[in-house]
This record gives C-alpha cells, structure tokens and sequence, in this order.
C-alpha cells in the first residue's frame, strides 16, 4: 500500500508540466507549438531562450529528485531495505524502488494533467538518477555532454543514455535483482522510445543540432 501511494504521489508531481508552465509565465509562450512541441529543456531553449530553458531544466530536474527521496524516506520508514543500503539483497528495496523512478518518469513522459502526453524524459531522469545514487547520475551526465560536445545533437546524448541505464545501474548495484534491473531498464527504453520522432529526424537528417539562439519554427 505504501509503494502504491508513493508511485501515484511520485506520478502526479513529475507529471506537472514545468516547460509549459514556466513558458507560459514568461511572456505566454506554448512551448509545444514550436520547434519539436517538447515540454523539455530544449526545446524551450530553441522556442523561449535560456532563461525559459535553464528554470525548466531545474524544475523537471528537481521534480525527480523529490519523488525518488520520497519513495527512499517512505520505504527506509516501512522497513524494507532496512540495513546498509535499500539496493542491499534479500530486501525487497530495490524493486521498491525502481518502481517509484518508473513512476517519476512516466509522470513526466505521461502526464496526467495533459491528457497522457509530456517530454521525453531527460531532465526529470537525470534528477531521478540523482535521488537514487549520485555517482551514476554524474556518469550519465558525464556520457550526455561529451556526446552532445561531439556530435551537437542533444538527442544523441539523450538516448545513448538513456539506453545505457540498466547497464550502468548493474555495473554499479551488481547485487541487484534482476526484477529491480528489468524495471531500471523498462524505465531507460521508455526514455529511448519517447525519442522516436527524434531517431527518424535523425535518420532522415533533419534533428536540429543544439542552439543557443531562440527559433520558433516548426
Ligand atoms: O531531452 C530532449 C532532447 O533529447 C530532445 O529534445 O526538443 O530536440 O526533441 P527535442
């Protein structure tokens, strides 16, 4: 009962749609009828500039960050995982876990409050993977700007990564079971699925690379 709650808490707070509202408050700018219609960072970056951009990509960022301690408090305070550490074996933390980062990104990538759409993933994923064990996310963010460096697409670093979660999550929690690592990489290939507009713009080579200068077109 207690997981149940904390997924739809965990739910309905990363399903709040920050590039929209922060948009909107600034200068009445719907951030989806312009350049790809993502709710994300960058895509306010290209439609609404930097300031748009940066204040969405803390907010989705932090969002994360907030349901998975939530789900960590709750399930530290109801006894599982209990010992060194919620990914230790025979808990069942670890799946307890995982499900409340599921909930965290299909939040945002499902969100309640705009009929089941949302963003793709990154910026909320990136504060999951904070909440969760920071050295992972600083590794994942580590492989998203030397990909983004390189290649100039931001998608590209968004699904490298994103691909790469259950690898790095049993790298890093070898003792993880495999229910918990399946869940971690449901979550991952969600983000990498979220992105399926982006392959084929890429396949096609038509992706806009990254840009600092505002453009609102289609
Ligand atoms: O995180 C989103 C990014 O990977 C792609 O965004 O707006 O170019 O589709 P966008």
């Amino acid at each position: 009962v207690v997981t149940v709650i904390c997924m739809a808490v965990c739910y309905l707070v990363c399903g709040i749609p920050f590039g929209l509202i922060i948009g909107r408050l600034s200068g009445n700018v719907d951030i989806r009828k312009a350049g790809s219609g993502n709710i994300g960072t960058t895509n306010a970056l290209r439609v609404a500039g930097p300031k748009v951009a940066a204040l969405t990509l803390l907010f989705d960022c932090l969002k994360g960050v907030l349901g998975v301690l939530i789900g960590r408090w709750a399930i530290a305070a109801f006894g599982y995982g209990a010992g060194a550490s919620i990914m230790d074996p025979g808990a069942s933390g670890d799946v307890l876990l995982a499900l409340v980062a599921l909930s965290c990104l299909y939040g945002h990538i499902f969100s309640p409050y705009l009929k089941f759409h949302g963003g793709k993933g990154i910026a909320t994923g990136v504060g999951v993977l904070f909440g969760f064990c920071w050295p992972l996310a600083l590794l994942h963010l580590g492989i998203f700007i030397i990909l983004v460096a390189i290649t100039k697409y931001v998608s590209v670093g968004s699904i490298t990564t994103a691909a790469l979660v259950p690898v790095t999550v049993y790298l890093l929690f070898p003792q993880i079971s495999l229910s918990a690592l399946a869940i971690w990489a449901v979550l991952g290939w969600t983000v990498v699925w979220a992105h399926r507009g982006n392959i084929s713009r890429l396949r096609a080579g038509t992706e806009s690379k990254l840009s600092f200068t505002k453009r609102a077109t289609k």
